[in-house]
């Protein structure tokens, strides 16, 4: 053997056992690479984040839009589709609704982001519980016919307003791993320590997990939030609707319209005459579609170039503990990952995927909770998620109730669990405001 070869096979002997300590973050799924982002341009066509396919733009004189059969079956430029039409009393709209369509609320500054839209939520106190208002919680702003809109009485004190929330990359949020949140929680000060919820997956008979979509986390999987948006929004029955608890195997899952709370009491409105169509009036095509499509949507991006403020914000954003809720940034599960109780497997596309969501998805009491319980429980009450700030920039109304119109009063309203923080922001220099300001205008 010459030296040259003795001295290889010492280096390859060598390489052979450092191997194993430099692969095992990948093999573990630990590492991540960013995930793809939209330039939050209306005019540009970037939304696509190649889950599944893309498919043809949608041409009506020559066919349809065809919504998947399963989950990540179907085409993006369909699903969008299906995202943006618009339904009729014909197609099951009603008898109470918000608006109709999905693209109606999520439409600004690219389909599936935000707009000015508002949910109304109501009920009392019995003692310290809360009540839903007779009928729901939920108010329907709009009917089909004047004798089912809603009008809700004296009694029902408790009355929250919320604003549109993106679904931009939230197919990103979804195939985060319960213990990833459970173990940023975890690492929060004590004082300070979110509350993540447990919620039903209806397409996986209500097999409970960690909640991250809506102002209260209340739903864990697209498909369930999208059926029950279906459902509460625009008042189309399908059996991803969640209605009464019911999972999407119950014999009559999709066959209960909302009641109508009316000056005259609450009206069962399912089946005629306010009622016309068979439910349920989706088979859950429909519901498919507009999860897939969120799915499928890149992560908002950041301002492009970044200004030389918003750089040097930056740190302070940490520096006076923002991050402890607004948490920059996770990486979701590995490809192949079994989530929602079963019901979906993390693809390609969206594993090992790092994004910068500046949420933790958990509850917080910050002083400005609504009072409400949805399905976390009375302790719930008065918190409400960390609101995302990706994509802030493309939005001007800001808090849940969207009561403040700039980012300078929505930091003065921080109380509670982020009192310290706003206390370490009004502590920094007026320059220094305004660098992290401009950085949040930034994300
Ligand atoms: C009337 C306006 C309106 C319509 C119509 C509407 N939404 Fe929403 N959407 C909202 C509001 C308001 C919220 C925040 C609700 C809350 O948490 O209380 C929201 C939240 C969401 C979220 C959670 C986003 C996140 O990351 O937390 C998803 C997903 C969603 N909507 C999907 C849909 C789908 C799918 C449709 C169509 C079936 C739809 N929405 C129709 C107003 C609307
Ligand atoms: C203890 C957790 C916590 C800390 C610390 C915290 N926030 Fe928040 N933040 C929240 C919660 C919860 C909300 C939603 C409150 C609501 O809508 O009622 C929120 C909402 C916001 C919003 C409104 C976003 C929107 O889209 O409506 C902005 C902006 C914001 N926070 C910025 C900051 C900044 C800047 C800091 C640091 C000075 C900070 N937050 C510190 C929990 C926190």
């Amino acid at each position: 053997m010459t030296k040259f070869v003795r001295l290889m096979a010492f280096v390859l002997f060598a390489v052979a056992l450092a191997l194993p300590i430099f692969t095992s973050p990948i093999v573990e799924g630990q590492t991540g690479t960013e995930a793809l982002t939209t330039d939050m341009d209306a005019k540009t066509d970037d939304l696509f984040n190649n889950f599944g396919a893309l498919g043809t733009p949608i041409d009506e004189c020559v066919a349809d839009a065809e919504p998947p059969t399963a989950r990540g079956n179907g085409r993006f430029r369909d699903n969008q589709f299906i995202f943006e039409e618009e339904e009729t009393v014909a197609d099951g709209l009603g008898p109470t609704y918000n608006d109709v369509g999905c693209v109606t609320c999520h439409q600004s500054v690219d389909t599936g982001a935000f707009s000015q839209n508002m949910e109304f939520r109501a009920g009392h106190l019995s003692g310290t519980t809360f009540v839903d208002n007779p009928g729901g919680q939920l108010i329907h702003t709009r009917g089909t016919d004047s004798d089912v809109v809603e009008h809700i009485t004296t009694a029902e004190t408790v009355r929250a307003f919320r604003v549109t929330l993106s679904a931009l990359g939230d197919g990103f949020v979804e195939c985060i791993a319960n213990q990833t949140l459970q173990n940023n929680v975890a690492a929060q000060p004590f004082a300070q320590r979110g509350t993540l919820t447990e919620v039903p997956v209806v397409e996986a008979n209500n097999t409970l997990r960690i909640g991250r979509f809506g102002w209260k986390a209340q739903h864990a999987s697209l498909l369930s939030f999208s059926g029950d948006a279906y459902l509460n929004e625009m008042g189309i029955t399908n059996k991803f609707d969640g209605f009464g608890g019911r999972s999407s195997n119950a014999a009559d899952a999709g066959t209960h319209e909302n009641p109508a709370s009316t000056a005259e009491g609450v009206i069962q409105v399912t089946g005629p005459p306010f009622d016309p169509v068979v439910d349920p009036e989706d088979d859950g095509g429909d519901v498919l579609a507009f999860a897939d499509f969120m799915a499928a949507t890149r992560a908002p991006g950041r301002q492009n170039p970044i200004p030389a403020a918003a750089v040097r914000g930056d740190s302070l954003f940490n520096a006076v503990g923002c991050n402890v809720c607004h948490t920059r940034t996770f990486t979701t599960a590995p490809p192949g990952t079994s989530i929602n109780g079963g019901a979906f497997t993390v693809p390609t596309a969206l594993g090992n995927k790092i994004i910068h969501p500046f949420t933790d998805f958990a509850l917080h009491d910050v002083g400005t909770g609504d009072g409400i319980v949805q399905n976390a429980g009375q302790s719930t009450a008065n918190q409400m998620k960390t609101a995302p700030l990706w994509g802030i920039r493309a939005r001007n109304r800001f808090m849940h109730d969207g009561l403040n119109v700039n980012v300078s009063e929505s930091i003065q309203r921080h109380a509670g669990q982020a009192t310290a923080a706003r206390n370490a922001f009004n502590a920094l220099t007026a320059a220094q405001r305004a660098d992290l300001l401009a950085f949040v205008l930034s994300l």
